[in-house]
């Protein structure tokens, strides 16, 4: 079983309920099984795609109370904004010295920019920043700085910590055995969470369902789910059902076989089950949303929280630093 997990979020944009099921959850239980967690809200790495100061500070604050609302645990992990913890950009700066230029050419994050740029007739580095290339380098020093045992991940991860096991190889291979090398854990995927309009929910296709809307605008997002013409008593298949996927993250076990049922016989029409949809998901989310708000209204509340977390994780970076501050002969 764990012993220490560290993750970092990225604050791109304003979390709804695919992040929910398929990472914020997940990540919870992930910090009530480890004896020490860490988990940073990634603001130096955001700054590689979001250039407006407000909107990161808004979608920090956002981030941070979702994953407060919805019950992380603050004595068990130190939650804390990365930036809060400057050393980890020296870190990272010491560590571009030991990483080969070619293996950030490798990365996917990198490659997948530059194939794009390509098939569209561009320069192939059009768009491309020495932040969004060097990221995986920052999000080693974020992960050494910590002594950290086990890094929980989605799948498209699993590089960046190939990369960070690579990089701290290179470091103690160089300089001595300083860093300990990280192991990911990937995410068991709950399946992909559909969206409005059926596609993969992606605040890139804007068919999103934001987790603390109101009571009345979630209703109204969950009867704007696409269906398609079958009639109430019309036999369903619920497994390629958007209603369906979503309700049985959120129903009791029972709920759910009730539901699943009505859809295989033909007993329930998908307005009734779009009502059913939004009753359980705001049994559950009603109560968190409460709270959230409560954060929102407060930010000083939740920069306070972050700044508790910051205090914890600090020493333990400096500590590091001091380590690798000598061996190199700073
Ligand atoms: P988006 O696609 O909206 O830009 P992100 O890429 O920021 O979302 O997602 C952050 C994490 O949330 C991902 O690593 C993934 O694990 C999870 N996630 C995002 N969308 C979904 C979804 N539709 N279903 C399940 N998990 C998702
Ligand atoms: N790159 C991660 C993502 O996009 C976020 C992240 C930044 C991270 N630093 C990290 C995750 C360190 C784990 C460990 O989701």
């Amino acid at each position: 079983m764990p012993k220490t997990v560290l993750t970092g979020v990225q604050a791109t944009g304003t979390p709804h309920i695919g992040n929910l099921l398929g990472a914020i959850w997940p990540m919870i239980k992930w910090v009530n099984q480890a004896d020490q967690a860490f988990v940073f809200i990634a603001d130096l790495h955001g700054l590689n795609s979001m250039h407006d100061p407000k909107l990161l500070r808004q979608y920090t604050l956002e981030v941070a109370a979702v994953y407060m609302a919805m019950g992380l645990d603050l004595k068990r992990a130190a939650f804390f904004r990365q930036s809060d913890v400057p050393i980890t950009a020296e870190l990272a700066t010491i560590l571009t010295n030991v990483t080969p230029k070619g293996l950030m050419d490798r990365a996917h994050s990198y490659k997948d920019v530059v194939a794009k740029n390509l098939a569209a007739g561009h320069d192939a580095d059009l768009g491309v920043n020495m932040g969004l290339y060097n990221y995986p380098i920052l999000m080693t020093a974020d992960i050494l700085l910590y002594d950290v045992d086990v890094v929980p991940v989605g799948k498209d991860q699993k590089q960046h910590l190939e990369f960070a096991r690579d990089i701290a190889g290179y470091f103690n291979n160089m300089y001595g055995d300083v860093f300990k090398l990280p192991i990911e854990s990937i995410r068991e995927d709950v399946g992909l969470i559909p969206g409005l309009d059926g596609r993969k929910m992606s605040k890139s296709y804007g068919n999103q369902i934001p987790i603390f809307d109101s009571a009345a605008e979630l209703e109204k997002k969950i009867m704007k789910i696409a269906t398609d013409s079958l009639l109430p008593e019309d036999k369903k298949n619920p497994d390629e059902s958007v209603i369906y996927t979503i309700y049985r993250e959120f129903a009791t076990p029972e709920q759910t076989t009730a539901m699943r049922n009505k859809f295989l016989n033909g007993k329930i029409g998908y307005g009734d089950a779009k009502k059913e949809l939004f009753a359980v998901m705001n049994e559950v989310l009603a109560p968190r949303r409460e709270v959230f708000n409560e954060l929102m209204s407060n930010p000083d509340r939740i920069m306070a929280a972050l700044e508790q977390g910051a205090t914890r994780a600090r020493p333990i970076a400096e500590a590091t630093i001091a380590r690798v501050r000598k061996a190199v002969g700073l």
